[in-house]
């Protein structure tokens, strides 16, 4: 794997990739990777002919300071994780280069009612400078493909709006959640759960499957409320319990087995905040 700091560096060598025709698979990630990553990974070595991953911890899209201060960090093993896992080229940016004249003056883009509701409502800026930094990147790296993982799901629509908005030809390709034996979606953050916290954080797909299930009853609110009380019992702080159009995230009050369905959760377990999605069949 090729490493790369310097945006200019990696522009010239992608661009001789490019023009010996190959395929761009593109893996953004913030690092403190896990298998979740090393499977996009692995899905863009299958979609392209050569796959660039790229580790910035982008600090305009935490709208909570300490959240940004405790992310986790862990580049050796993520270098190790992704040449393991086949990735060709990896892009390790300073945020002088991402930001050389800071955000203000960056276009930034607007993503409607996507930015106002479920993570958009509970972390105000944060798709902003999601938008912001992947535009950038994309800017950058020219992928043809570009890979991101289920488990952030609104943040693949809104990354799916930013490329209408670019008018981009990038396919984006959305991959699978990975889990753990207890089902808890894997995330940069589970690493930073006390022993306590991570035997009680299966909870959070307990209850999307609970969602899933009792879609007969036809009771979104009873399900919905079970759910809750489950939560809070064993001490999570619920931000949201929410049932969603699966294309365009209206919330909806009810199941309707009319139209696709995505099921999502957001709650905290100390100061870690835990999300997850599952689509409802
Ligand atoms: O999902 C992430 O890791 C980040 O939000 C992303 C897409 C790499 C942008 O910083």
């Amino acid at each position: 794997m090729v490493i790369f700091k310097k945006l200019a560096d990696i522009q010239r060598y992608i661009a001789t990739q490019r023009a010996d025709g190959r395929l761009v698979g593109f893996v953004p990630t913030m690092g403190a990777l896990h298998e979740g990553h090393t499977s996009l990974v692995q899905q863009a070595k299958q979609g392209a002919d050569i796959v660039v991953a790229s580790i910035f911890v982008n600090p305009t899209q935490f709208n909570d300071k300490t959240d940004f201060e405790k992310y986790p960090t862990s580049v050796e093993a993520d270098v190790a994780m992704l040449i393991e896992a086949g990735c060709d080229i990896l892009l390790l940016p300073s945020v002088a280069d991402m930001y050389p004249d800071g955000t203000d003056s960056m276009q930034s883009y607007n993503f409607g009612y996507l930015d106002t509701v479920l993570e958009g409502e509970k972390r105000p800026g944060h798709f902003k400078g999601v938008g912001q930094i992947v535009a950038r990147l994309l800017d950058i790296v020219k992928p043809d493909r570009l890979f991101m993982g289920q488990k952030d799901y609104q943040q693949c629509m809104v990354v799916k709006n930013l490329l209408q908005q670019l008018n981009s030809t990038i396919d984006m390709v959305i991959c699978p959640t990975k889990r753990e034996a207890d089902g808890l979606a894997m995330s940069s953050r589970n690493r930073r759960l006390t022993e306590p916290q991570r035997a009680l954080a299966g909870v959070i797909y307990q209850c999307l499957v609970s969602i899933s299930t009792k879609q007969t009853e036809g009771n979104f609110a009873l399900v919905q409320k079970e759910c809750a009380d489950l939560m809070a019992a064993k001490g999570f702080e619920v931000e949201y319990i929410a049932l969603a159009g699966a294309n365009d995230l209206t919330l909806l009050d009810n199941y309707d087995i009319n139209r696709p369905m995505v099921a999502l959760i957001a709650a905290k377990l100390g100061d870690i905040r835990l999300i997850d999605n599952m689509l409802l069949q």
